[in-house]
């Protein structure tokens, strides 16, 4: 059995030997439970030299700042910076989704290096795990995390990993016996670049202020089903073809003009959003199939009232390690009480359900 004493004694032990004589570090912690054990296990190591921020890029959940700082309030004393308006600006008007991760990942660092210089740190603690450096070295995809020595060489910081070769339930083993609150230890995954990645398509405000409404709305709704992840993913209602799928029945279906993320083999591909009516015992795979792998995710319509700018797509999965999902299958009537509420919001003229697994859809849309 691995033990995460033995791992916590010997981390703090290297750091207080490696890092001991550097005047300040700084942490930036997101609430994951990742970058809160590294900077956990930092902060026992070198004490007050640690300074833990939590930098609000403006995706982040209603008052998230606030909450995680909460949650931490007996372990770690955590700063919340604004830095949303800086985000904001320079993704407003971007459409595509790597160019739109690109930007926040450029804007995420050089407001890390600007607070790192502000307050006199060279390092930066980073809660890096061994799968997202494996990934990333196998071609899967570019964790957020993940810096080559050229960016880091551009930033001008230096990281302190101390998680770099744990896995996540390693993890969760060191964040318990740390005293991690489960509220952290169990939070369902939440993408480093947020609601962006929810805010389908063009990024505006007011796109992003409906996905944070919504995702309100179904993080309480879904909380007590045994669901790996879920939420809630914006777009224009706007639609570039429609028609009829006719396998053993026939569907009737809508093409969205947005596109989004969808995963072949090792590679993502990029290509429509497709709404059907009704499955009318279709899998979604034969729905898939009839567009000759020219979509990336099938969602089921739940409710329409004709009007409203807006599309919510509701997406829930099961899974283990997050490289393959499945659907978690969620009652009619669940899912019309849930449209309800999502409805209600102000410009949304549908909702629907993301009935595609992993592959061939990804888990987020962008
Ligand atoms: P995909 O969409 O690739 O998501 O099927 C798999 C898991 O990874 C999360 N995810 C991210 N996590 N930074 C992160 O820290 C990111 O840029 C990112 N993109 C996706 C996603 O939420 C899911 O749990």
């Amino acid at each position: 059995m691995w033990d995460p004493k033995a791992f916590v004694d010997k981390s703090i032990n290297d750091l207080k030997i490696k890092y001991g004589d550097i005047n300040r570090v700084l942490a930036a912690v997101s609430g994951g439970v990742d970058s809160t054990t590294a900077t956990l296990i930092t902060y026992r190591a070198l004490g007050d030299k640690v300074i833990p921020i939590f930098i609000d890029t403006g995706f982040m959940r209603f008052n998230e700042g606030f909450r995680v700082r909460e949650m931490l309030r007996d372990l770690i004393p955590l700063e919340v910076v604004d830095m949303s308006e800086t985000f904001y600006e320079r993704i407003e008007g971007l459409s595509d989704a790597e160019v739109k991760r690109k930007a926040f990942r450029e804007v995420f660092y050089k407001v890390v290096s600007e607070i790192a210089n502000g307050f006199g740190c060279e390092y930066v603690v980073q809660g890096t795990i061994a799968p997202d450096w494996i990934e990333t070295l196998g071609g899967i995809k570019t964790q957020h995390n993940v810096l080559s020595d050229e960016f880091l060489k551009r930033y001008g910081f230096k990281v302190i990993e101390p998680l770099r070769e744990l896995y996540k339930d390693q993890v969760r083993a060191v964040a318990k016996y740390l005293g991690v609150p489960n509220s952290i230890i169990y939070r369902q995954p939440f993408p480093g670049p947020g609601l962006l990645v929810r805010t389908v398509g063009l990024f505006t405000r007011e796109k992003l202020s409906i996905v944070r409404d919504a995702t309100e709305i179904v993080e309480k709704f879904l909380q007590n089903y045994s669901i790996s992840q879920y939420f809630p993913a914006v777009w224009e209602y706007e639609i570039s073809d429609e028609g009829k799928v006719c396998e053993e029945v026939c569907i009737n279906y809508k093409v969205f003009r947005i596109k989004a993320t969808g995963v072949k083999g090792d590679s993502r591909v990029y290509e429509p959003v497709v709404l059907v009516d009704d499955l009318g015992g279709l899998s979604p795979y034969a729905v898939y199939k009839y567009f000759n792998n020219k979509a990336s995710h099938i969602v089921w319509q739940v409710v329409d009232r004709g009007l409203g700018k807006y599309f919510i797509s509701i997406r829930a999965v099961v899974t283990e390690d997050f490289m393959t999902a499945d659907v978690f299958n969620l009652s009619r009537k669940v899912l019309e009480d849930l449209a309800e509420e999502l409805i209600k919001i102000n410009g949304v003229r549908a909702v629907g359900y993301d009935v595609t697994p992993k592959p061939p859809a990804t888990i987020e849309y962008e």
